[in-house]
Formats: structure tokens, sequence, C-alpha cells
């Protein structure tokens, strides 16, 4: 059962600094054959013309991991969410550079994506380096709370994977708490080194390498949907 209490709003800005005219070119022009319909259900079938698993990343950035995945897995269908206006236009320039034809975005909120995906439908959903809101009375606007978490879970396959990384030593607390905490999910760990060492299938994102570039350190989570 989703946790309506804990089911949150899209928080801070979505537009940033005005397009270059490349920029907004692009946007014309990739962006109406890639957007997720605004409204109504959505499946594989619809947005792909064929039933092949898909995978959701929420809160892309620049989208150098998700184009990174999709390249990975060609006969996959990736949806890709980012309010953010200049995050879009970032993918949009990998996916055309690298002539991806598996990626569609959404450039909203991802509860609202992750709703309107049948159950039961999803072969992995990623959330890297979500915003930290690290003041505790802020806490119920992280992404990782259990409304979402229940979402998640209740969209990917059983056996489906759901991975999570972060640099925050705040939201790291937090989320091993909340994940704890749900029944739907097992973690995938034999030692520190599944937590501390990044798989060689999860391709580095923007936050990640600043943070390496400031001595952070880095965790990685992998939790296999029960
Ligand atoms: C700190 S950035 C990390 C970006 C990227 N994942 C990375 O690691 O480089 C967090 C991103 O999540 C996005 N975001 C926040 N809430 C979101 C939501 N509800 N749905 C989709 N994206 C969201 C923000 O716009 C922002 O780009």
């Amino acid at each position: 059962m989703e946790d309506p209490t804990t089911l949150r709003r899209l928080y801070g800005r979505r537009t940033g600094h005005k397009l270059r005219e490349g920029q907004a070119g692009l946007v014309e022009r990739m962006l109406p054959e890639l957007a997720v319909p605004e409204t109504g259900p959505i499946d594989a079938a619809m947005l792909f013309g064929d039933d092949r698993p898909m995978q959701v990343e929420i809160g892309f950035g620049k989208g150098e991991h998700l184009a990174g995945q999709a390249a990975m897995r060609p006969d996959h269908g990736f949806i890709g969410c980012e309010p953010f206006l200049d995050g879009v236009v970032g993918a949009l320039m990998k996916i055309d550079a690298d002539g991806i034809e598996n990626v569609r975005l959404h450039m909203g909120d991802a509860l609202d994506v992750l709703e309107r995906l049948p159950d039961a439908s999803l072969e992995r959903v990623y959330l890297l380096h979500p915003d930290p809101w690290p003041k505790a009375r802020h806490a119920k606007r992280r992404f990782m709370n259990a409304g979402p978490v229940d979402r998640i879970a209740r969209k990917l396959k059983p056996g489906g994977e759901f991975r999570f990384g972060t640099d925050h030593p705040v939201y790291v607390r937090w989320a091993m708490m909340i994940m704890g905490e749900s029944p739907d999910f097992e973690w995938l760990i034999d030692g520190p080194q599944d937590f501390l060492v990044r798989p060689d299938d999860w391709p580095e994102t923007r936050y990640e390498q600043k943070a390496r570039s400031k001595g952070h350190e880095v965790w990685y989570f992998r939790y296999r949907r029960r």
C-alpha cells in the first residue's frame, strides 16, 4: 500500500538560463518525437512499438547515466524524467551525438510517469544523487520516502532492480532507514565493496564526478524487488 502522506510534490527550480539558438533548435526538432505523452496510461508498446523491457531514471540531471545505460542496452526502452530544461537539453545532445534510439523523456515529475506505467512492468529504476534536502524539517521533500518507494516497488517486476546512489551522509542514513523499512526490497550486498565501488554497468553521473572532485565518498545501492 502506498503511503499517501509521503508522496511528494516536485520541489526546486525548473528552468535555468535562456537556451542558446542551437539548443532551442535541438529541443524543437527532437523533443516532440521523444517526449512521453503528457497524460494517460503509457507502456512499452506505445513508446517503442514493441513489448521490450523498460527502465526509468528519476532526475537524470544532464543525462550521462541515462545515455550510457541506453547505449549499453539497445534492446531495452528507457524513460528519463527530469523537470529541469537544461538537463533535458543535455540529454538530447547526448542522444543526438550517440545516435541513441531507445530513450523517451518526461520533462516533469517522475512520480507522474511511474503512476501511469503498468504495475510490475519495469526492469530497473534509478535514483542517482537525488536532491538532499539536508535539513530535518525538509525530510518529507526527499524523493526517498515511503510513498515514492512504495510506488517504485509496485512498478518494478518481481526480481527487478532499484539502484540508488548518493554522496550525502545525511541522505545515505535516511535512505538506509527508509529502504530497511520497506518489505518489498532485498539489499544486494555481500560486503562493503558492493556499496563502496561503482559497478561496471553504472555510468558515472555529473554529480558523482563533482562529489569525487571534492573528495567525497560515493555510495552505490542495489535493491532487488522481492
Ligand atoms: C542533484 S541532481 C542529480 C542529477 C543526476 N542524477 C546526477 O547524478 O548527476 C537531482 C536532480 O533530480 C531532479 N528532480 C528532483 N525532483 C524530481 C522529481 N520529482 N522527478 C524527476 N526529477 C526530479 C532535479 O531537477 C535534479 O536535476
